[in-house]
């Protein structure tokens, strides 16, 4: 069987693939033109799909109908038409788990980035302008008992309210589309219609999966209802903010501060007028960033493609309908 992996991942997940005997494909230039990623997928029979920039939906499943699986390099499949793979009985792998940690850690460190204005103070700093001491200048807020609200509390939203639990003793309420019993078991969580959860947080943390009816789900109206000290944090995809909205509310005082690891569009536009807010801070999609978690996508997505290339059904499949018949 044949793997186009489309950007090189950490060794081991190349390793268990070439060890298991599949055929490993890897262009050496990885900055693809459209015409050499078709001709790739043209060549290949699985793919091991790096980064969110290639779009899965009805008509590439027409033009290449030789692709027979799909292992992403990530756990969000936003970019997938998986009612379309489903039709066509392909299987789509995903890694979760892996990197819940690491996600969370840049959710975490956001909301201290923030609550502390360390990207403004560090600016400062570099640009020279240290200053004299200022009792009253650039202040930032303790999270200290306030209230953080996760907006999809799944796996990286349980690891992301542990934390803030721990660390802050922060108060947890949630909304999702099912209740989580283990986390208002284990965290004291309270669900809490949308609408409260918007305006009861202290911190808004998303960490849902990515559905085209969410897009710019939190746009002005919603901004409005936020408590003036609230911070928006955003480590999930760009598409459930609207960054103008989002400008606006940070100008405007709606809302406190913003931390941002994805944004709407992606990558930013370096022109954004919301970089050069002093109460927002910018990382560029690094929340699976780490040694440990890279390593653990490589090999879940490899683990994937050798079940499917036994016959056998992928570990970590975002849809796993194709094999209930
Ligand atoms: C990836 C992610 O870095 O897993 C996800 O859904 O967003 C990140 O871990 C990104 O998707 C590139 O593959």
């Amino acid at each position: 069987m044949k793997v186009f992996v489309n950007k090189r991942i950490p060794e081991i997940g190349i390793h268990m693939l070439e060890d298991a005997g599949l055929e490993v494909f890897i262009p050496e230039n990885e900055n693809l033109s459209h015409d050499e990623w078709l001709s790739c997928c043209k060549n290949n029979d699985v793919i091991l799909s790096v980064g969110g920039d290639y779009k899965y939906d009805k008509d590439f499943f027409n033009e290449f109908p030789n692709i027979k699986a799909i292992a992403l390099f990530s756990v969000g499949f936003d970019h997938v038409d998986i009612k379309e793979a489903n039709r066509r009985n392909i299987p789509v792998g995903n890694t979760p788990d892996v990197l819940s940690k690491a996600t969370s850690d840049i959710a975490f460190l956001l909301m201290q980035s923030v609550a502390r204005r360390a990207g403004y103070n560090f600016e400062k700093v570099k640009s020279g302008n240290w200053g004299s001491f200022d009792p009253l200048h650039a202040l930032g807020q303790e999270l200290y008992g306030k209230t953080l609200g996760i907006f999809g509390l799944g796996r990286i939203g349980f690891e992301m309210a542990k934390k803030a639990q721990k660390a802050f003793d922060m108060d947890i309420i949630y909304h999702n589309r099912h209740c989580n019993e283990e986390a208002e078991n284990e965290l004291n969580a309270r669900y809490v219609s949308f609408d409260e959860l918007v305006q009861e947080s202290d911190v808004l943390s998303i960490h849902a999966n990515f559905k085209p009816d969410q897009k710019e789900l939190f746009n002005a109206g919603v901004f409005s209802k936020m408590k003036p000290n609230a911070i928006f944090i955003n480590t999930a995809r760009g598409g459930f903010h609207h960054q103008t909205d989002l400008y606006e509310a940070l100008t405007d005082g709606k809302i406190w501060g913003a931390g941002l690891d994805v944004t709407n569009p992606e990558p930013i536009y370096k022109e954004d007028p919301i970089l050069e807010l002093s109460n927002v801070c910018v990382l560029p999609h690094i929340g699976s960033a780490t040694i440990e978690a890279r390593s653990g996508m490589a090999k879940l997505a490899a683990e994937n493609l050798i079940a499917f290339a036994k016959g056998e059904k992928m570990p970590h499949c975002a849809n796993p309908e194709v094999y209930s018949g």
